[in-house]
């Protein structure tokens, strides 16, 4: 299991220096070397798990892209976001206090640095990052159900036109979640991503003809249909024990 790392950093001693300290028996690293090709990478290329900046970034003829616009840049897109950020700067970039209220940065190390605090920030980070992951994996599944509790009472009490509703707010729900759960399976290459995947599908094509069903007909579709779903989606949750084990032992990984 590998972490794919982007390093952002000009080519030279630094550079080999940081790559061999990542190892490659853990990660991954794809390297850009100034602004410029760093700003094409956000946008063409795959998320990685972390990103390694230095802050100094050299000029790149007249166009120069500096770490902090990059990382606004990365701040607006969701996907890259939310992943972990380490950033290497010399004391005098006049930047570092904007860089360092940049929410998704997660440390600033000054150089000249000490590698053993470097590999350790990184590691700390992404601990973080997969247990932060997990806690909203959990998170989402008391909230869905919260929600079947609900949709259950509304039919409970023949509330049909609000249990219409709420069932279309949850359908939301239970996309978001699957869509939550499958970026960061695919990203950490899970084992049972296809039939995880596969299980997903299946109980979105139930809530997709429950909802056109709802829509036809004047009746909302009975609490037993809803059960139903409800079983059918918690047996995926507890499928998702397995996947919170396996994002447990990546994060056990990290050790060094
Ligand atoms: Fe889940
Ligand atoms: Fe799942």
């Amino acid at each position: 299991m590998h972490f794919s790392t982007l390093l952002i950093e000009p080519p030279g001693i630094d550079s080999q220096l940081l790559q061999l300290m990542l190892g490659p028996e853990k990660f991954r690293v794809r390297t850009s070397e100034c602004g410029l090709k760093a700003w094409n990478t956000i946008l063409t290329d795959d998320v990685p798990d972390l990103v390694v900046m230095d802050a100094d970034l050299p000029q790149q003829g007249e166009l120069q892209i500096t770490a902090l616009q990059l990382l606004e840049m990365m701040n607006n897109q969701a996907q890259w976001s939310n992943i972990p950020k380490i950033i290497l700067a010399s004391n005098s970039n006049p930047s570092i206090l904007k860089i360092s209220s940049v929410a998704s940065v997660n440390a600033i190390i000054l150089k000249p640095y000490d590698p053993r605090r470097f590999i350790q920030e990184v590691y700390t980070s992404l601990k973080q990052h997969i247990e932060s992951h997990i806690a909203e994996v959990n998170r989402q599944h008391i909230q869905l159900g919260t929600a079947f509790q609900e949709l259950i009472q509304l039919s409970d009490q023949s509330r049909f036109n609000d249990l219409k509703s709420f069932f279309t707010q949850l359908s939301h729900m239970i996309e978001k979640h699957f869509d939550f759960e499958e970026h960061f399976m695919a990203r950490h290459n899970y084992p049972d991503f296809i039939d995880h995947h596969d299980n997903h599908k299946k109980l979105l094509t139930m809530v997709e003809s429950m909802k056109v069903e709802m829509a036809k007909s004047d009746k909302a579709i009975t609490a037993e249909r809803i059960v139903k779903l409800r079983t059918d989606l918690f047996e995926d949750v507890n499928d998702d024990k397995q996947y919170i084990k396996f994002l447990s032992s990546l994060r056990s990984s990290l050790v060094g």
